[in-house]
């Protein structure tokens, strides 16, 4: 297994486009991410993932590649990215870059190869040709579902894709080989090799450029058919244990973060921890509002963070539990928000609930990710235009938690000298937009809040990914005991709320807001949150959410 650094690790997600741009075009790029590298610090993360920053035609933002081994001109050079790993590393912050390990884009040089092939590669081909189109042996209703697309030519019929019609799936096999379907390889067969040789040479190129890991975009669509018969996705995540075995005998200080949990099978797990996406119900019910649009796999519903007070957290402590319960050590990424979906700060979620969803984040037993820009509480932005990608069905818009970076003050929020119109998504036009600036000097701002409960959790080990999770109360005021030393009580309704319980006499305040202890009473008021510690307790290791006990909740 991969190493253990990922377990203190708090994570800061960059959208390179929108962080900061240093050449005044309008785009974001690596030059300023480096001028804000004393910001990111000051924030107290160790690890960055920057999405996808290399040479590609930007259909989809940069998860088509054209060119694994190229940083994106626009975004600098791969010399930048070396500066960047450096100035990172100087300040104790390791790189994680994303690897789209699926597909490429149309434009990748191996992808023109084949289109201009006269038929199959005799040493295999890397991408999935068929002469006859097939009927589809799955539903293609879902966005990212793998299917045909006819091909431009010279070479004639048909190439898989797995998102858009520009980004061609990569051809790792297939779990059924048929002989009346001769585009089927076997994982073994010579295309399906040299992807993964591929794989793990574009690893080993920035490795050696000094990056800690990656996160893997889409990392089980590489076999296809794989889940047939419900067996977990055997192929592709041997693929991946393969990977991890190389990593382990060559790169051993090597994280890999899918995206998306790892199916089980029975042999021991590939990644370094599964991904509670935005999009995962366990994620969103609790924070999600569809303010992005109802992607069509997720049925609505009021998400526990609502003013409301609505919601319930069932479905994220079954989704919880059931990575625990089978491996207690095995580490869950939890993100604020990401490229794809809505932020936290969206729809009627108002800045003053972000507390309390902030306490939640950074003091649960996952390892946090914070989205750029959430620290400030930047809002998800409706009817954005469809820039690179962002639009992928009407009623889903992922341009909206992408927009830039909220500096200060100066013209474009100081994000970039450019003309607004050639900003690469507008600027959030309310003139009471959150800003760093502002932020940095108010000792109550949602900044300060985040760095504050970010120190609070590297300085106390309880608070930490690997320290034990008890929930003794799951419904308004959610309370958990964290390492058997401390107490996190968060109320995200409105309405005040209560809670009667033994465990909690004695507990002594560490970061409160509008909660208070009686004897065996808290009275969380609404939108509050505090982190405490107790009288007395034993240091617990982490393990499935156990001992539900019953509270009184009150209105
Ligand atoms: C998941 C990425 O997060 C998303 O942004 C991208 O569009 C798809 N994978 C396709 O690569």
């Amino acid at each position: 297994m991969g190493p253990t650094w990922l377990d203190d690790a708090v994570i800061y997600e960059i959208y390179p486009q929108s962080f900061a741009d240093s050449d005044g075009d309008g785009v974001g790029d690596l030059r300023g991410v480096i001028n804000r590298m004393d910001y990111i610090a000051s924030l107290g993360v160790d690890t960055l993932w920057l999405n996808p920053c290399f040479a590609s035609p930007f259909v989809d933002a940069g998860y088509d590649v054209s060119d694994y081994l190229q940083i994106a001109p626009r975004y600098g050079s791969n010399d930048d990215m070396v500066e960047l790993v450096e100035e990172a590393k100087r300040r104790g912050i390791r790189v994680l870059l994303d690897l789209v390990a699926g597909h490429t884009s149309i434009e990748h040089p191996w992808f023109q190869r084949e289109l201009h092939a006269e038929g199959r590669d005799p040493q295999g081909d890397q991408y999935v040709w068929c002469e006859e189109l097939p009927a589809p042996s799955w539903s293609t209703d879902i966005p990212g579902t793998p299917s045909w697309v006819l091909s431009p030519g010279p070479r004639r019929g048909w190439y898989l894709k797995n998102f858009y019609d520009e980004q061609p799936a990569l051809n790792f096999g297939w779990a059924e080989t048929v002989e009346s379907e001769p585009w089927r390889d076997a994982v073994d067969a010579a295309g399906p090799r040299r992807n993964v040789q591929a794989l793990k040479d574009i690893m080993a190129f920035w490795l050696d450029r000094g990056i800690a890991g990656f996160r893997i975009d889409m990392a089980f669509s590489l076999v296809k058919d794989d889940s047939v018969g419900n067996r977990g996705l055997p192929l592709t995540t041997a693929i991946w244990r393969e990977i991890r075995t190389w990593l382990d005998a060559t790169y051993p200080d090597t994280v890999i973060i899918p995206e998306g949990n790892e199916p089980r099978t029975d042999q021991p797990l590939a990644f370094d921890a599964d991904f509670f996406l935005v999009i995962m119900e366990e994620h969103a019910s609790l924070f999600d509002n569809h303010a992005a649009g109802i992607l069509p796999f997720q049925t609505p519903k009021r998400p526990f963070f609502d003013a409301d007070g609505l919601g319930s957290t069932r479905t994220f402590l079954d989704g919880w539990n059931a990575v625990k319960s089978s491996h207690p050590d095995r580490l869950v990424v939890m993100s604020t928000a990401d490229h794809d979906f809505d932020r936290l700060r969206c729809g009627p979620r108002t800045p003053e609930q972000l507390g309390a969803a902030l306490t939640f984040l950074l003091t649960w037993g996952s390892v946090p990710c914070i989205y750029y820009g959430d620290e400030i509480g930047m809002r998800y932005l409706p009817n954005m235009p469809n820039v690179e990608g962002a639009i992928c069905n009407p009623t889903y818009n992922r341009a909206g938690c992408r927009t830039p970076m909220q500096w200060n003050d100066s013209p474009n929020a100081g994000f970039s000298g450019a003309a607004p119109s050639d900003l690469y998504l507008p600027i959030d036009p309310d003139p009471g937009r959150p800003t760093v600036a502002t932020q940095e000097k108010e000792p109550d701002s949602t900044l300060s809040l985040t760095k504050s409960l970010i120190s609070l959790r590297k300085a106390n080990p309880a608070l930490g990914a690997q320290a034990s999770t008890r929930v003794i109360y799951p419904g308004y005021p959610f309370a958990y005991i964290r390492g058997e030393t401390h107490l996190v009580v968060v109320n995200p309704r409105r309405d005040r709320a209560i809670l009667m319980e033994n465990e909690i006499a004695g507990a002594r305040p560490l970061l409160v807001n509008g909660v208070s202890i009686l004897n065996n009473t808290l009275t969380v008021e609404g939108f509050g949150y505090g982190v405490f510690t107790l009288p007395s307790g034993s240091d617990g290791r982490a393990g499935p959410v156990s001992k539900l006990r019953t509270g009184t909740p009150a209105r």
